[in-house]
């Protein structure tokens, strides 16, 4: 990204920026030249992540907070727009996931990735507004396949996601006539991520992963950082609105296979 995309001079900030591919999109942006700063909950993941973005030689903040406490959230963006400036580009990432059938799962547990994906995203983006630019800023949310296709063992995440894919919209409508676009990312199976890791922990799920994806490998985080820098470029200026797959056209039908397959799996495990 860093050779095709200069942010130098801009503000961005990564809810959930400490760890797999939203560190990725965090560091992608840093090494183009932005300002960044990141939030998650564990202190130490933070540190290592500011110290990382520290090391690209770019000014970084980090912020301890859990996305379902809004005023740890608010805190948190009003001290980057008072340290950094106005935010440029906002990335909300912060997810949780584990494959769990509906009917077995608790109702905490439901409420817990409802409560983190789509609650957390809004706490994000309603903390944020009033210190995006206007206009200019960007707004991606990273949403998830589940959040259009009906998968197995996955009622939490896509009733959570599809709310984020519906809050990307409403958004992008109120918000569009103030110069900010707000866009969604949806990463298909993504190498190295603890989102696979959970959903996919055997090698022999991660075949069936594989060979469900048209192009027949697993993505890199870098491919979404490079599609988050693409959305948050001026080649993107009339996007606004969209979701955009970053799948290997995962969700063109082996997304919603893998999780039947998955649910065989275990129900042969049981
Ligand atoms: C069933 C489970 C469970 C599991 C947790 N729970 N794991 N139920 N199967 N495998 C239940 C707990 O028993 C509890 O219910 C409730 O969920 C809350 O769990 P806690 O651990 O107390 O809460 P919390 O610490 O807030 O944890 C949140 C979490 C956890 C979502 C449950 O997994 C987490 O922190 N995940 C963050 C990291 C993560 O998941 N990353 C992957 C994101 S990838 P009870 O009733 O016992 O209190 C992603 C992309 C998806 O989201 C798309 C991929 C293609």
């Amino acid at each position: 990204m860093s050779d095709l995309y200069d942010f130098s001079g801009r503000t961005v900030f990564v809810a959930g920026g400490t760890s797999g591919i939203n560190l990725v999109v965090a560091q992608s942006f840093a090494r183009a030249g932005a300002s960044v700063a990141v939030l998650s909950r564990t202190p130490d993941k933070v540190r290592a992540a500011v110290d990382s973005l520290g090391e690209i030689g770019v000014t970084a903040l980090g912020f301890a907070a859990d996305v379902r406490d809004y005023e740890a959230v608010n805190d948190a963006l009003t001290t980057t727009q008072a340290e950094l400036g106005e935010i440029d580009i906002l990335i909300s990432g912060a997810a949780g996931n584990f494959p769990a059938a509906a009917e077995s799962m608790s109702p905490n547990a439901f409420a817990a990735v409802v409560d983190i994906d789509l609650k957390g995203t809004y706490n994000i983006l309603r903390a944020a507004h009033p210190h995006l630019r206007k206009p200019g800023a960007t707004v991606i949310n990273v949403s998830a396949p589940q959040a259009s296709i009906p998968m197995n063992l996955q009622a939490h995440a896509c009733s959570a996601k599809a709310g984020v894919d519906m809050l990307t919209k409403v958004c992008a409508l109120e918000w569009g006539p103030e110069g900010i676009r707000v866009n969604a990312v949806v990463p298909g199976p993504i190498a190295d991520t603890e989102g696979m890791a959970r959903l996919a922990p055997t090698p022999e799920l991660t075949e069936v992963v594989t060979e469900s994806v048209p192009l027949g490998r697993y993505g890199t985080a870098q491919e979404i950082a490079d599609c988050c820098a693409w959305l948050a470029s001026p080649h993107a200026s009339f996007v606004n609105g969209a979701i955009i797959p970053v799948d290997g056209g995962w969700s063109l039908g082996g997304a919603a296979q893998v999780f039947t397959s998955m649910r065989a799996l275990m129900s042969e495990r049981a």
